[in-house]
């Protein structure tokens, strides 16, 4: 009888605070939500040097981008002043313009986004350099990515950034770092990708697609590329030895068996995907399926749940900056294995169009801005 009492008064206390730790979760919540601002009041109250820039200071669509006059940069002592005349666009900036999924604002911002400024990728000539900089020196021409790099100029460490190979203009270098480096890190250390292995990418048409084609490539792969029956023609002249159309055939649905899958797109199942992949092969996510809440982390933690059970390796990878990853990217477009695929040049005052465009989901190969336009 006593036990039963105990019991009782447990399980009513555990619920009282259950309920409890809830609403001071959700008022802690409420609060951080009205309470997230930036710096838009700020902003464009500037003296001194300015330069032009894309700014949000709300989330949304791409109407939420402003081109604004605010502070150009000073270099610190190690730091690289960048002019900048090239960039590109990347589902990334689109992701950071709308807060979505949702589940990304608790690191951006909940209610406005913390950072204000857009774009990574970028190429241009170096104007000046802090005093602990060795690797590079005033009119060097580069290329990199930087948080904000739609803008006239850019400041970064010199072990962010490489020099741009002669053979390559500023637009096609501006290009590379988001796509580049997410293929070649997706192929390399997550597939593991050896010379005489079986790849198939999917999305073989797109930013990332394009130059996953072309890196397997260099490894010595044979490649298999998915894409519409408007971009087979492309996908085959930079490199892929078989097409496969996805308006025509279901690369989950063949009698062919991969070794590395790259998804870009991720619009077949796991176990879909498992179906074409050899016994020791590996799925690499990369992308796609996105949504507003949390995807594509659910298929990531899908992938996560099921690898114990399967011998296949199957897991997300999240490309990383690193200078000697750039320098591989550079010496590969240098030797001509790897040329980036322009689809459209669009100037820095569209950055919205370009945004709008990437965000069809149909860009062939990556979306410039030139400076110049
Ligand atoms: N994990 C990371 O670190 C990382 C880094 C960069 C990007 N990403 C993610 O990777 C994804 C791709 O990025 P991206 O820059 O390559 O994007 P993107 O350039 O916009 O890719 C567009 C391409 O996707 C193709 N596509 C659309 N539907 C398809 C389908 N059903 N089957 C095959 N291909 C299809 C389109 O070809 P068609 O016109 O022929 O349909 C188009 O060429 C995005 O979700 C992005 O967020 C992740």
């Amino acid at each position: 009888m006593k036990l039963k009492l105990v019991l009782k008064r447990i399980v009513k206390w555990t619920g009282v605070a259950i309920v409890l730790a809830f609403s001071v979760g959700l008022i802690a919540l409420l609060i951080a939500y009205w309470r997230s601002t930036n710096d838009c009041d700020r902003l464009t109250a500037v003296q001194g040097d300015t330069m032009k820039a894309i700014v949000y200071c709300d989330y949304g669509s791409p109407d939420v981008l402003k081109l604004v006059e605010i502070a150009k940069p000073v270099p610190n002592d190690d730091q690289a002043l960048i002019k900048v005349y090239a960039g590109s666009v990347n589902p990334y900036d689109f992701h950071f313009m709308r807060g979505e999924p949702y589940v990304m604002r608790m690191g951006t911002g909940l209610r406005k986004p913390k950072s204000t400024r857009l774009g990574v990728d970028f190429a241009g000539t170096i104007e000046g350099v802090g005093k602990n900089v060795k690797q590079f020196k005033p009119g060097d021409e580069v290329f990199g990515g930087k948080t904000g790099a739609f803008a006239e100029y850019v400041c970064l460490s010199e072990h962010s950034l490489v020099m741009k190979p002669e053979n390559m203009t500023f637009d096609q270098a501006g290009a590379v770092q988001i796509a580049g480096l997410t293929a070649l890190q997706a192929l390399r250390d997550k597939g593991k990708v050896q010379a005489g292995q079986k790849v198939l990418i999917n999305g073989a048409s797109g930013g990332v697609g394009t130059f996953a084609v072309q890196i397997a490539k260099s490894f010595g792969a044979h490649v298999t590329g998915v894409c519409s029956t408007r971009n087979t023609e492309m996908v085959r002249s930079i490199g892929a030895d078989q097409v496969i159309d996805y308006t025509k055939e279901d690369f989950t649905q063949t009698a062919q068996r991969y070794d590395v899958i790259l998804d870009t797109v991720s619009n077949r199942s796991l176990l879909e995907c498992r179906r074409v992949l050899n016994p020791n092969g590996k799925y690499v996510i990369i992308g796609g399926a996105a949504g507003r809440w949390i995807a594509p982390m659910d298929r990531v933690i899908n992938a996560a749940l099921l690898s114990p059970f399967v011998s296949q390796e199957m897991g997300m990878m999240l490309a990383k900056v690193k200078q000697e990853d750039l320098m591989i990217l550079r010496d590969l477009m240098q030797a001509g294995k790897v040329t980036p695929v322009i689809d459209r040049r669009y100037k820095f005052s569209e950055v919205p169009a370009a945004i709008r465009y990437l965000e069809e989901g149909h860009a062939r190969g990556k979306v410039v801005i030139n400076f110049d336009l």
